[in-house]
């Protein structure tokens, strides 16, 4: 179980190994777009990690895809559909105010 805080809005949740960001922020009742329920192909889940990055799992080719695929992406950057929770290192993402998916 991680700690995880929502950004802007400063929610916490706790979120279960194996649970991804999108799950666990979805939730918190906080709004995240995600137009392919998760298959890592429309880019409409991205989110900034911006602490607890090793408590996520790492990212895979389809997410790595799609991220070099978008813009606004940064080394803070991840699906949230795509990035599982592993232990109990607490996690803060922020959510995006534009949609820079596909
Ligand atoms: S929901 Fe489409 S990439 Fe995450």
């Amino acid at each position: 179980m991680s700690l995880l805080t929502i950004l802007p809005s400063g929610k916490t949740v706790d979120a279960a190994e194996g649970m991804t960001l999108l799950a666990a922020i979805l939730a918190a009742d906080e709004t995240l777009t995600h137009k392919c329920d998760g298959k890592a192909s429309c880019g409409t889940c991205h989110v900034f990690v911006q602490e607890g990055r090793k408590g996520l799992s790492r990212i895979a080719r389809e997410e790595n895809e799609r991220l070099d695929a978008m813009v606004g992406v940064g080394s803070k950057s991840r699906l949230a559909c795509q990035a599982k929770v592993l232990g109990t290192e607490p996690i803060k993402v922020e959510l995006l105010g534009f949609g820079s998916g596909f």
